[in-house]
């Protein structure tokens, strides 16, 4: 089946993959290619649009980033946002300086709406301007369809050649009719259908990564959180048996989580795959004991986590593919320009260098959180799994402050289970960023059934973020904290008081450590 595909040409700007992102909300496949792809290449992927994003430098300095001209005549229509726009009237005889003014922010752009780009888009409206370059002059055939006070071409087209600018950023949420026009542009201007959908991502990703894998083997580090779960379940859907998944347990995840994990991927499972489980809470135990330095024991946990990785991996013998559950978030935070191979994986800290392997797989480097869960339903991974809230690859073992050992790992589960299960029968879990238990290294006295107690005090967090850069400290009815709280005292042993973490974040942050 033929698919429409509109693509993005990233001139290293900011917003590359949310400009992705937001014609795949126009169900329209999109992805994203550098600047200098080939035309035979942009020809070979049949687009029904061009985008191109802004970036970082003037068209006029060295080493700027350039595409063939001809592009201009593939009678492909061509969207140019920021540096985009400024490349296009460039290229095609129009005049780019120094703008004697630089906007940036939230600015009133009067536009004309009979251009295509702007239809049922206000007269005037609110974008969003990053730059200090603009276009002084717009090429000889095009027309001007926006300005600002200080911007005189804040959009311009050629509509008899597909041909469109703006000057803008229609892809962030501040261009408040944003939307409204890329969707012009890819479904008026692109004549696109708009019947794309994730299953065709996952369609597509399954066809991909098994032309790639052929016979080979592959290996997947699985932690069981959403982004790994989902990069197994599309490679056990692609090439089934010729995939390990190794599952290390290192005694730090929540209560019965080892085993949700098991009955999904394990041989009892859902799915095709070997999967091999390692029971390695001993051992991490070991390495922690006496440890009490959050760093130290962070690194301590992401240590041993690839030393038992890599036993596993060289058990196997060589593999072919290593497979990672990167997804866009983590491709920003590492640095775009890292090497594949070498970047730190977000959930263990670092996979070892030395397994012997030839290539990553990353089938969902290019999307956000959301679109992987969306990924995921698809897939059928079961919705406890996709829904999942964040949970640290240090695990427990930074929310146990001080000297981790089985018996606080033990408390902190159970009372982390209370507290979870009250918060979903409150019909709260949905709407809370992450909420979690916490054990204090404080001891106080207390009094039960007459007997003096001397115990651990647990304490309780929920915050609300959609980010998780920054939160506000979640407001959690009074009735659901006492009644964890009471049953916390009652029914773990060795906790005698629960306290709620008040704190935003900043100063605090979400995890204890
Ligand atoms: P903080 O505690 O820094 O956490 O406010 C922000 C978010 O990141 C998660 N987090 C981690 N995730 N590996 C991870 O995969 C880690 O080492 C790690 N440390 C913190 C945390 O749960 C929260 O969602």
């Amino acid at each position: 089946m033929e698919r429409e595909t509109v693509i993005v040409l990233d001139f290293g700007g900011q917003y590359n993959q949310l400009i992705a992102r937001r014609v795949r909300e126009c169900n329209v496949y999109c992805e994203v290619h550098p600047y200098n792809t080939s035309l035979e290449k942009i020809k070979q992927l049949q687009p029904k649009g061009i985008i191109f994003t802004g970036g970082p430098n003037s068209v006029y300095a060295e080493g700027a980033a350039v595409c063939e001209k001809e592009i201009f005549e593939l009678g492909i229509p061509i969207l140019g946002l920021c540096y985009g726009s400024q490349f296009m009237a460039y290229m095609l005889g129009g005049k780019v300086a120094p703008a004697p003014v630089s906007e940036y922010g939230k600015t009133e752009v009067k536009v004309d709406t009979t251009s295509a780009l702007f239809e049922n888009v206000s007269e005037t409206t609110i974008c969003w301007m990053s730059h200090t370059d603009y276009i002084e002059k717009a090429p000889e055939a095009f027309r001007v369809t926006a300005h600002t006070p200080a911007c005189p071409v804040a959009g311009m087209e050629c509509p008899e050649k597909g041909l469109y600018a703006v000057q803008f950023h229609p892809e962030v949420m501040h261009t408040v009719e944003g939307m409204t026009m890329l969707r012009n542009f890819v479904m008026n201007i692109c004549k696109c259908n708009g019947d794309w959908k994730m299953d065709s991502f996952v369609e597509t990703a399954i066809h991909a990564i098994k032309e790639k894998v052929g016979n080979g083997k592959v290996l997947c580090a699985l932690s069981g959180g959403v982004d790994s779960s989902v990069a197994a379940v599309l490679l056990a859907k692609a090439v089934g048996k010729q995939l390990t998944c190794v599952f290390v347990d290192h005694g730090l995840l929540r209560k019965n989580e080892g085993d949700e994990v098991e009955a999904v991927f394990g041989p009892e499972g859902l799915y095709e795959l070997n999967f091999i489980r390692v029971n390695a809470q001993e051992r991490f135990y070991a390495k922690l004991a006496g440890v009490t330095e959050p760093e130290q024991k962070r690194k301590i946990i992401g240590e041993e986590f690839i030393r038992v990785f890599e036993e596993e991996a060289k058990k196997i013998g060589a593999v072919d593919f290593l497979v990672q559950g990167t997804i866009y978030p983590d491709v920003i935070e590492s640095g775009l320009g890292k090497s594949a191979t070498i970047k730190s994986h977000h959930n263990v800290g670092g996979l070892p260098d030395y397994v012997d392997f030839k290539e990553i797989i990353e089938p969902l480097r290019m999307l956000f959180k959301d679109e992987v869960r969306k990924a995921g339903l698809e897939l059928g991974i079961p919705e406890h799994l996709v829904y999942r809230q964040p949970f640290p690859g240090p695990g427990l073992g930074i929310r146990i402050i001080g000297e981790v050992t089985g018996e606080k790992v033990r408390i902190v589960q159970d009372a982390d289970y209370i507290y979870r299960e009250e918060i979903a029968k409150a019909g709260l879990d949905k709407g809370l960023g992450q909420y979690f238990a916490a054990l204090t290294n404080m001891r106080s006295v207390g009094v039960m059934g007459d007997e003096r107690t001397y115990d651990y005090a647990v304490a309780l967090r929920a915050v609300c973020t959609s980010d998780f850069m920054t939160a506000d400290c979640a407001e959690i009815p009074w009735e659901v904290l006492s009644k964890a709280a009471s049953r916390i005292v009652n029914e773990v042993k060795g906790v005698n008081r629960v306290l709620y973490d008040c704190t935003s974040k900043p100063p605090g942050t979400i995890e204890f450590e």
